[in-house]
């Protein structure tokens, strides 16, 4: 029996929902390039194309999406847990907490149960950004606004976040970034929920442990750090090298660099980076961009032999930044997008279920004996 920390390369399980070729940089949902998907689909057509295998007809997407306008609306008990916890949580606990709350108010018995898994997974697609907006606007004090039905996806977010809604360029900003999130095979926070989905437990509380999982800094959190660290460098752009050469003799994990996967860049960090330009172009630029495009020149010159490039998270802040996000709303917005891929990959999962339960290398003692309190 073999040892591979951290699981590197180690296939889990069979999937057909999308596949990563590391050395090229190359995504694909259900085959199709991520580029294609995100120059001409939306996120409610990906999600379907994630959950049922295939791209929709224009009759099955519009029932898809007056599926999930129906489901936006949150009970009101979820309002008032949100309420409850203190204004200073970060809004991924208050995600998760919610999300697992959804079990009281949804009981699902029946994981063998098609249709009902479908239903569960559906409604959280639907209500993952109610769950964000309103807790944003409780903790500010708002007022909680209802989900609006002549808004897609991407726009009624904003909408609910904001109060406002988003111009053209936004709204389209937002739905390709949510279809860049969508999906990433077995993933940390994938694989958690796939683990808690097959001991039969309930779609939510599978699926908030992913929430859990995504919101490490190791993952999801990553984003946010990419930010916190870009205004930690002093002097602007020429400040960067410096500051990355003094992170390098403190072996620092520089935010927003390296991939378990991919060896190149990350081919969603090049569609965000090509955003965030157009956007910064449009709606004026931000030094921040400056420093990222010249830390990754840097990375470039002394972490590219070792296949260290730019993953997803690097660019993604910036450009939530710029649409007026605040930065501990980025991670939760991943698990906006993200819950698309968990859910089909906790439907896939129970279609052929095998509890996962590996084994360990025990490295501990062997033939201790109880002492007695008296004598120790
Ligand atoms: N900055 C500097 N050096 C790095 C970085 C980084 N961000 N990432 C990896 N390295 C170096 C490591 O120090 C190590 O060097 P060594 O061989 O000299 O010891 C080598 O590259 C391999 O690194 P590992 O940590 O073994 O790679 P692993 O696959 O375990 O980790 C991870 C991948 C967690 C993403 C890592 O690159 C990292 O911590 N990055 C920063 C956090 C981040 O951006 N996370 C988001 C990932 S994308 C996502 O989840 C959506």
């Amino acid at each position: 029996m073999s040892f591979t920390p951290g699981l590197a390369g180690v296939i889990a399980a069979e999937s057909s929902i999308s596949s990563i070729d590391g050395q090229n940089g190359i995504l694909r949902y259900r085959g199709i390039p991520i580029e294609e998907l995100a120059e001409h689909s939306s996120f409610e057509e990906v999600a379907y194309l994630l959950l049922f295998g295939a791209l929709p007809t224009a009759g099955q997407l519009s029932a898809f999406d007056t599926r999930l306008k129906e489901n936006r609306s949150i009970p009101n008990g979820i309002v008032e847990l949100l309420k409850s916890l203190p204004q200073e949580a970060h809004p991924m606990v208050a995600l998760q907490t919610a999300v697992s709350a959804l079990a009281a108010y949804f009981p699902h018995f029946d994981v063998e149960n098609d249709q009902e898994n479908e239903a569960a997974v559906v409604r959280m697609i639907a209500c993952f950004p109610t769950i964000v907006a309103s807790f944003d606007r409780v903790r500010k004090g708002l007022e909680l606004l209802a989900p609006r039905s002549d808004l897609d996806h991407a726009a009624n977010f904003l909408y609910m976040l904001n109060g406002e809604v988003p111009d053209e360029k936004q709204r389209r900003i937002i739905d390709v970034a949510l279809v860049l999130h969508a999906e990433h095979g077995f993933n940390a926070s994938t694989f958690t929920g796939r683990v808690v989905g097959s001991t039969t437990a309930n779609p939510y509380g599978s699926l908030s442990a992913a929430v859990g999982s995504l919101s490490g800094p190791l993952h999801g959190g990553a984003n946010e750090r990419v930010l916190h660290m870009l205004a930690e460098i002093d002097g602007g752009v020429s400040g960067v090298e410096p500051w990355f050469t003094q992170a390098q003799a403190e072996k620092r994990k520089i935010m927003g660099l390296g991939h378990r996967v991919y060896k190149v860049k990350d081919p969603r960090a090049t569609v965000l980076q090509g955003m965030a330009r157009d956007l910064f172009a449009s709606h004026g630029s931000t030094p921040l961009y400056d420093m990222a495009a010249r830390l990754e020149e840097i990375a470039k010159e002394r972490l590219g032999e070792k296949g260290i490039a730019p993953n997803v998270d690097f660019y993604s802040g910036l450009v939530y930044q710029k649409l007026g996000m605040e930065i501990d709303l980025f991670t939760p917005f991943f698990g906006i997008s993200r819950i698309a891929g968990w859910g089909s990959h906790w439907i896939e999962q129970l279609k052929n279920n095998r509890i996962y339960r590996p084994t360990q290398l025990y490295v501990g003692e062997t033939n201790a004996t109880y002492t007695p309190m008296a004598e120790r």
